[in-house]
């Protein structure tokens, strides 16, 4: 089905270019409005006193969403009224934050099963040096690993959903920047005919779909899942709107949580030398953890959260991996949200996903180095990023050799 969806990642870099580009804008934008805007605004908040304290007293918890929104930016820059991207409607932070992070506890040890079965299923054993290219192989882990947790194995391992799933971003993008050539007063009249917004619904039927398979075969009831049921409190009344908010999952969580990984697969090629550290630090805890990612041995996995976190950082030429295991307190963790590192936001609307991103990276990468040593192919170092709007980005395109650890 769709052969021509699997084509390869490196195959597509134009548009993965503008894929991280939009993403960039849809992590970014929300800080832009904090930064500028309302740094202007002396004349309601001069009682507060500097800029720093107008700033925490209007956007860190006081401005609701209808004076400095959220939605909006995301909808705009995605041009949703003719993508018909679901953006403003609250059920997908909601089950994230009352659903997912809670059974996190629960969930961990069944997650790191499907980490596990992914990375068997997508990467070759490599028992000798072999190339592979890490950020696609990545997608498609991430990919399932995510579905898993949202809509369950038996459809989130079918090629179906995992092509939906990651094309539906690069396909919404490729939709965007179309309506956007098209002159604003002219919108509303010809979008319709778009080619780009065509091949986005088709995408949507694909997902309405798999969603079909999903109710006829009884899984919402078997296993309680949560967008399903949250859907009446959200007024998700039709099953298109249920796929759109599915693939609006995929589209927040899927390239994130990729990108990161990849950074952090990258730093290690290119740093060998805090393989063996972190790789004995994972065995050390997963030996006082019977060997299961419980919660607690994901969280004394400090050194590899450290990496990880640094690995983020904006430019990685240099890599002080251990940065944040100082003082390891909680400010300092990977998914903590400081005004020093905003990986994952700040505010009211800082990324809700960044628990279940943070254990899954972390799980996806202590596996592959458990199974792997890495490094680049000749040339010394990390590799170059891609630089968009003040971010950096992984190149995609980059293969690492991956060999299989000698027991
Ligand atoms: C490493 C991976 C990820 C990164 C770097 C990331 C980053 C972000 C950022 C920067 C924001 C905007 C926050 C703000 O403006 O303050 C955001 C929002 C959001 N993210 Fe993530 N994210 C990641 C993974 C995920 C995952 C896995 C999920 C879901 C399972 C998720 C769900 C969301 C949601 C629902 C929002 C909107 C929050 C709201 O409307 O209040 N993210 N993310």
């Amino acid at each position: 089905m769709h052969s021509h969806i699997s084509v390869a990642i490196y195959e597509r870099f134009p548009v993965i270019i503008i894929v991280l580009s939009t993403i960039a804008a849809f992590i970014f934008i929300p800080h832009i409005l904090i930064q500028d805007p309302i740094s202007q605004l002396p004349i309601i908040g001069i009682e507060h006193g500097n800029t720093e304290k107008r700033r925490q007293a209007f956007i860190a918890t006081k401005l609701p969403d209808d004076i400095l929104s959220f939605d909006e930016p995301v909808g705009e820059s995605l041009s949703a009224k003719y993508t018909k991207l679901i953006f403003k409607n609250p059920i997908f932070p909601h089950t994230v934050k009352q659903n997912l992070t809670p059974a996190l506890v629960r969930l961990n040890p069944r997650i790191s099963q499907e980490v596990e079965e992914a990375i068997t299923r997508e990467i070759p054993p490599c028992k000798d040096w072999t190339k592979v290219n890490v950020n696609q192989k990545l997608l498609r882990i991430v990919a399932m690993v995510s579905g898993c947790v949202f809509i369950g194995p038996e459809i989130s391992r079918s090629e179906a959903y995992i092509d939906a799933a990651i094309n539906y971003t690069i396909e919404l993008v490729v939709a965007t920047n179309a309506v956007k050539k098209v002159r604003p007063i002219l919108r509303s009249f010809p979008t319709w005919r778009l080619a780009e917004i065509k091949s986005l619904d088709r995408w949507v039927e694909e997902a309405y779909a798999f969603l079909n398979q999903w109710l006829r075969q009884g899984e919402m009831q078997r296993k309680g899942r949560w967008l399903m049921g949250n859907a009446k409190d959200f007024e998700v009344d039709t099953d298109e709107d249920m796929a759109r908010i599915q693939l609006g999952i995929s589209f927040a969580s899927i390239h994130t949580t990729t990108l990161t990984a990849t950074n952090a697969l990258y730093s290690f090629a290119a740093w060998p030398e805090y393989i063996e550290p972190v790789r004995d630090e994972i065995r050390t805890v997963l030996a006082q953890h019977d060997g299961i990612f419980t919660t607690r041995a994901i969280q004394d996995m400090k050194k590899l959260d450290s990496f990880i976190k640094e690995s983020a950082r904006q430019f990685p030429a240099s890599l002080d991996a251990y940065r944040y295991l100082c003082g390891a307190t909680a400010r300092n963790q990977f998914i903590s949200v400081t005004q020093n590192v905003m990986t994952f936001g700040y505010g009211r609307h800082a990324c809700p996903g960044r628990f279940f991103a943070a254990n899954e990276i972390k799980m996806i990468v202590a596996k592959m180095l458990l199974r792997w040593d890495m490094k680049n192919i000749g040339e010394e170092g990390r590799c170059d990023s891609i630089y968009f709007g003040g971010q950096s980005f992984p190149d995609p395109t980059k293969e690492l050799l991956l060999k299989k650890v000698q027991d």
